[in-house]
């Protein structure tokens, strides 16, 4: 018989850029105020990039810092995954140039657009490749600049988005070890509502032009309603395939969109809302990263520890959801 091996998280790391872009800042910006923002979305501040600070920038470092937290070194990773939708370039993928900027043998490389569940997607992908035997170190990295996309004087989207990086040193095990590592993941997608957020201008269909339109266009209300039925169902479905209760799972950590649609998902899931990890008041969306960048840093302040096990779960545009359930 095939001989199938386990993958666990053996190094975490993530990093934001320096500058904050506050409530505050927004107010001069837009006709918005601080108290309207966190009430309808539990944000307070953001991190976004100077100009000239790109997508990769933010990528290298948090890949840097879950290589070491791995104990491993660059040439050790035997394949790069990032989930991005703000590459540097259209082309090639950020995958490729942290291969060269870490380091790293030359070793296959490729990005993954699943919009917010990108780092969720680039995961499962990982997994495969290990639980197969074709691969024993894989860096999965979620990390996107939101803030490239944004139109600054939308103020129904500009409040919400934002840049930051998340990785994950996802390694071998034998099958039987203790430690479960990943135990189950899916992913979904349902295209009727591609226009329900979407980045209308820059693509094929609108190429980029003088008109271009810089912004994310997006049926906020629709996206809430979509965002916390697809997170709800998909963490059911993966208890009920992995017949764990949810009273085993130590912390879910769901995609930074809205403190209120975390807030509804725990609700409607009757989870305990001090058992979800959320840092949205000072980071918001940024997409690929937040649930890496909310795993590594819930790390650091102990509130995940070796042994938890953790739900993760995201939605996106597409729309996309998804979820994955793994051993730390
Ligand atoms: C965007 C979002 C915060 C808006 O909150 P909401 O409670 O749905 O608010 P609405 O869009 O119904 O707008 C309510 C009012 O506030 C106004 N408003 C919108 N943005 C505002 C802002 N930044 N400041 C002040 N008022 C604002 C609207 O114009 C509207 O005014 P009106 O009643 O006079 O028409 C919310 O819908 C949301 O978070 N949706 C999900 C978006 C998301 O997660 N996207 C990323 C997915 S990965």
């Amino acid at each position: 018989m095939t001989k199938l091996y386990k993958a666990v998280v053996a190094g975490t790391g993530s990093f934001v850029p320096n500058k904050k872009l506050t409530n505050f800042d927004l107010e001069q910006m837009v006709e918005t105020n601080d108290e309207w923002i966190v009430t309808r979305t539990g944000i307070s501040e953001r991190r976004i990039t100077e100009a000239g600070e790109t997508t990769s920038d933010l990528a290298f470092e948090a890949a840097k810092r879950a290589i070491a937290d791995a104990n491993l070194q660059a040439e050790d990773i035997d394949l790069i995954i990032v989930g991005t939708v703000t590459p540097d370039y259209p082309f090639p993928a950020v995958a490729c140039q942290l291969q060269e900027r870490l380091g790293c043998k030359e070793v296959g490389s490729f990005d993954v657009n699943a919009t917010c569940v990108g780092f969720i997607t680039a995961l499962q992908i990982a997994e495969m490749y290990i639980k197969a035997g074709k691969h024993q170190h894989v860096l999965v990295v979620g990390a996107d600049t939101l803030s490239k996309l944004t139109n600054y004087t939308d103020r129904s989207t500009c409040i919400l988005f934002s840049d930051g990086a998340g990785a994950f040193v996802l390694s071998r095990t034998e099958e039987n070890a203790e430690h479960k590592g990943v135990i189950y993941s899916s992913i979904h997608s349902n295209g009727e509502h591609v226009e329900a957020l979407y980045v209308p201008h820059g693509g094929s269909k609108h190429p980029y032009s003088e008109s271009y339109e810089k912004g994310i266009a997006m049926d906020g209300r629709k996206i809430f309603k979509l965002a916390v039925q697809a997170m709800s169902k998909t963490v059911k479905e993966t208890l009920a395939e992995t017949g764990y209760k949810q009273d085993d799972i130590d912390s879910i950590i769901p995609h930074q969109a809205n403190q209120r649609i975390i807030e509804a998902v725990a609700n409607q899931l009757d989870y305990p809302l001090e058992k979800v990890i959320s840092n949205i008041k000072y980071f918001g969306n940024n997409s690929s990263a937040t649930i890496p960048l909310a795993f590594d840093l819930a790390v650091k302040e102990g509130k995940i520890k070796r042994g938890d096990l953790i739900m993760h779960t995201a939605f996106g545009g597409g729309l996309v959801w998804g979820s994955l359930l793994m051993q730390y």
